[in-house]
């Protein structure tokens, strides 16, 4: 596996400012959901950090589940429209208040499609928070309720995302040089 250094463009959210930004959408969600539970819904993989860090600033009561989605052919690199769901949840959401954690909103095909998904269930609310936002990119339009960064028209990796699910475990956001980035044998 190469070093993410070799083909690492530029560091463009700090584990700092990612961790600042979370506790203050935390507190935000909080706020908003006072006196409500809370129950949150991760999109595997790529929002799990997110999530594991969102929750623990979150002081409401709440629970999660999740659910997966394949959207990306293999070796992809942009969704193609044809977004499936792979992983069903565990729970019902019927009369619940449902907040959607994704690690990042593109094109919008994966929240759109999850989120007509979801909606046939009856929750009570459904809302959407997204760490990362690349507006530019929006192909269908989608609401989102909370966002930690709008970021530019670039590949990033780490901090949950993935090059070909490698990276994930970084602490911080990155942008790939894709000169430098060789794929895995
Ligand atoms: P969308 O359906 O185009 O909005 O794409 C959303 C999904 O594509 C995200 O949940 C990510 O899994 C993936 N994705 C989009 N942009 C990036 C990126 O820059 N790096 C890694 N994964 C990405
Ligand atoms: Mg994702």
């Amino acid at each position: 596996m190469q070093d993410y250094r070799e083909f690492l463009d530029e560091v463009i959210i700090s584990e700092e400012a990612l961790q600042k930004r979370i506790s203050e959408l935390g507190a935000e969600i909080s706020r908003d959901y006072l006196g409500r539970k809370l129950h949150m819904i991760c999109i595997l993989r790529g929002g799990i950090l997110f999530l594991a860090d969102l929750m623990r600033r979150i002081s409401v009561p709440n629970t999660i589940d999740f659910m997966a989605v394949s959207s990306y052919g293999a070796g992809a690199r942009r969704s193609t429209g044809q977004v499936r769901i792979t992983l069903d949840l565990q729970e019902d959401i019927r009369s619940r208040d449902v907040l959607l954690v994704e690690d990042i909103v593109d094109s919008g095909f994966t929240i759109a499609t999850v989120l007509e998904f979801l909606q046939t269930r009856h929750p009570s609310s459904l809302r959407v928070c997204t760490l990362l936002d690349k507006v530019e990119r929006r192909e269908i339009a989608v609401p989102i309720d909370y966002h930690g960064f709008v970021i530019p028209d670039k590949f990033v990796f780490g901090y949950g995302l993935d090059i070909d699910e490698l990276y994930r475990n970084l602490p911080f956001i990155g942008t790939v040089n894709p000169a430098k980035y060789h794929p895995p044998e």
